[in-house]
């Protein structure tokens, strides 16, 4: 789920690109992987930064975290960075996908940093983190309490029942940066709120503004965590950059509705598909989408994306798309009945394909309709590039890659047990039986060779030829090999390096890459 959801969210959010700048002495601790876990482990509370020295919020943000370190440093909460163009696997671990990301780390624990770019901003975020995470409510301070955030969930549970305060309270703590918690020790308030000891109301500013948990024992963090995934979420929310997160981490499928917001229909529209959504609570979440803004998303999802509105649902998991493709006279209706049929299991993911191409390269094009022809063809290891065409490592690749192919093609040995391929990923839709997490272009794989295997084995080396063919010797069913031969004897149709001819030839500048 999580790289795809990282995908998506670029779609919906604009990534930073941006320019350069270092800086001199500082409170802002550098992190590398070598004293990293120490650090994080160790502060109980700290803001980590993770950029890139060429990005231009992380350069706008610089002067502002440094400032918010020096006054930080009087509350003895530190803030420290780490380059990721330098540290790739600290940043990976953390699943950055843009920069600056920031965390709050609390004894190795993260939470992403949900406050403002400031300094002032930061130092108020950041001292706030120190305060409790579980605020003390009584029948005095429930009404104003209640009114602290669009969602705000009270904890009732006796003095005594240590189990369900220190669940609610680790739950808190790991919500605190978006969620407000109180607790209470007062049976006659949880009754008046329609509760048990232990018990849970949450009081929202939308759809019904009351809703309970009772559990039959002790309050659970694992519990809290659902019953607050489910329902800070509104029926059906318009759905942005900013909320979008809370969808994809709940792992529910999301069901789209693409709506011109001119429409003079939208309002009748939503109030008749928010009945729908509660029908489907807890099973999927629903939103709205600006179409005009966000047309390519319906794209995206297999939709014609020119005409709204329209409707599509996407697991979260998979990345499986349904798009509706049929509106029929009445939306709501088409779209419950459409959504009885998805819950079920009775519809097919729709998958987009390039048109078969003919093949007249050594290295395979590879659409979705031909995908088990070439990818599950068993009797091959099968390297696989997923790439796309505005991508520059894909770019760069390409003529180390073609170079590989034509290794692989031109030895007759190695021909008969290794396939060269690459899909375009943004054409082409990944089949959910292949089962592969795409995070990234390229996305090199390898599918050995064998019936028995359908697992992929994920390409993390150089992008060098001799470090590929290693990898396909080493990692493939049948280790086969190819030489490669000397940049200086390349050939056009070179074979094996030992056979090698001499002849100079076009092909020398891609050596050079090498
Ligand atoms: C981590 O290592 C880097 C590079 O050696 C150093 O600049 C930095 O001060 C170290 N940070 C900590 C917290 O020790």
């Amino acid at each position: 789920m999580r790289g795809f959801a990282a995908w998506t969210l670029v779609a919906l959010a604009a990534a930073c690109v941006c320019g350069a700048t270092e800086e001199a002495s500082s409170n802002v601790v550098t992190l590398t992987k070598e004293n990293y876990s120490q650090f994080v482990v160790e502060e109980p509370l700290s803001l980590v930064e993770f950029y890139a020295p060429w990005c231009g919020h992380c350069q706008a943000l610089a002067p502002q975290y440094e400032e918010a370190a020096t006054e930080l440093l009087k509350s003895d909460i530190k803030l420290a960075k780490v380059d990721c163009t330098q540290e790739e696997g600290l940043c990976n671990d953390n699943d950055v996908t843009g920069f600056p990301t920031l965390k709050v780390f609390r004894h190795g624990q993260s939470t992403p940093y949900s406050g403002p770019r400031k300094a002032d901003g930061i130092v108020s975020y950041m001292s706030k983190q120190k305060l409790p995470a579980v605020s003390p409510v009584s029948s005095e301070n429930l009404e104003e309490f209640k009114k602290k955030d669009k969602f705000v969930l009270v904890g009732f549970c006796d003095e005594l029942d240590e189990t369900s305060i220190k669940e609610l309270k680790a739950f808190a703590e790991a919500n605190r940066d978006s969620l407000v918690v109180g607790l209470s020790h007062s049976d006659a308030l949880a009754a008046e709120n329609g509760v048990r000891l232990p018990g849970v109301v949450a009081f929202r500013s939308f759809d019904e503004p009351q809703v309970k948990l009772q559990l039959a024992g002790s309050l659970s963090q694992t519990e809290l965590q659902k019953f607050y995934e489910l329902e800070s979420l509104p029926l059906l929310d318009e759905v942005s950059a900013e909320n979008f997160m809370k969808y994809a981490m709940s792992g529910l499928p999301l069901a789209y509705y693409f709506v011109d917001p001119q429409s003079p229909t939208r309002q009748a529209e939503i109030e008749k598909l928010t009945e729908v959504a509660k029908a489907f609570r807890g099973k999927l979440n629903m939103v709205s989408i600006d179409a005009v803004k966000f047309g390519s998303h319906a794209k995206a999802l297999n939709l014609p994306g020119d005409a709204w509105p329209a409707f599509a649902v996407q697991s979260m998991d998979t990345g499986a798309k349904y798009p509706l493709t049929d509106l029929g006279k009445d939306l709501a209706s088409s779209v419950h009945a459409f959504l009885t049929k998805f819950v079920g299991g009775e519809l097919q993911p729709s998958l987009k394909s390039g048109a078969v191409p003919e093949q007249t390269s050594p290295v395979i094009t590879v659409v979705t309709d031909e995908f088990d022809k070439w990818v599950f063809d068993d009797a091959k290891d099968v390297l696989l590039e997923l790439y796309a065409p505005w991508c520059g490592h894909c770019k760069r690749l390409a003529p180390t890659y073609e170079k590989l192919a034509e290794l692989y093609s031109t030895d007759a040995d190695a021909a008969k047990l290794v396939t060269i391929a690459k899909m375009d990923g943004t054409e082409n839709d990944i089949p959910p039986h292949a089962d592969i997490t795409l995070t990234g272009f390229p996305t090199i794989l390898l599918k050995p060779a064998g019936a028995s295997v359908r697992e992929f084995v994920k390409y993390e080396g150089d992008r060098t030829i001799e470090s590929l063919i290693d990898f396909i010797a080493t990692k493939g069913t049948h280790k086969a090999s190819v030489t490669v031969p000397e940049a200086e004897e390349a050939t056009t149709s070179s074979t094996v390096a030992s056979t090698a001819s001499a002849t100079p030839s076009a092909d020398a500048t891609e050596h050079d890459e090498l």
